[in-house]
């Protein structure tokens, strides 16, 4: 007596027997998943370099935790560049407060966590949560945040092209 072996077909095989190319499959795995999944985000990611590594945008150290020790490439930092701008790096809030001069502290709000931002008109950092403020040293300006941030030591190398910012 013949005994009737259960058939099993695994996914992509089933869906080849439809007749569909393997570049056609890879379309209905990439939508069938996430947009982004398939393709490089890295492109549209304004986030820098979370956590350790040198990235293509001049980042290269510890910029998370504890133990923050990294250095900025000011040439491909393209959010320092010029006084009045800022960036968030890791754990860290960056600002090109004047002309050589930089100010880091912990991105943080000491209130409720939100990311705070560099105000260069006012030169301080302003939490777009419930406003509260910080000088350039870290203190509290205004509330409703009463904690100061944590200020990480700053120092520009000689030719003035490369940033180093410590705990
Ligand atoms: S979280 Fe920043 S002011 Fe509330």
């Amino acid at each position: 007596m013949e005994t009737h072996k259960p058939e099993t077909m695994k996914r992509g095989e089933f869906l080849r027997s439809l007749g569909l190319s393997t570049s056609t499959l890879m379309a209905f795995y990439c939508i069938g998943t996430t947009m982004t999944a398939c393709g490089s985000s890295s492109d549209n990611d304004p986030t820098p370099d979370p956590g350790t590594g040198t990235g293509t945008n001049g980042i290269s150290g510890t910029t998370t935790g504890s133990a923050i020790n990294f250095t900025v490439d000011l040439t491909k930092a393209t959010g320092l560049a010029a006084a009045g701008g800022f960036q968030v790096i890791g754990d860290t809030i960056v600002a090109h407060t004047a002309s050589g001069s930089y100010v880091a502290l912990s991105k943080t709000c000491t209130h409720e966590g939100t990311t705070i931002g560099f105000r260069p008109a006012q030169n301080d950092f302003r939490c777009p949560n419930h406003g509260s403020e910080f000088s350039t040293t870290g203190a509290v300006e205004e509330g409703p945040a009463t904690t100061a941030l944590k200020a990480y030591k700053t120092a520009l190398s000689t030719d003035g092209n490369t940033l180093t910012v410590t705990a």
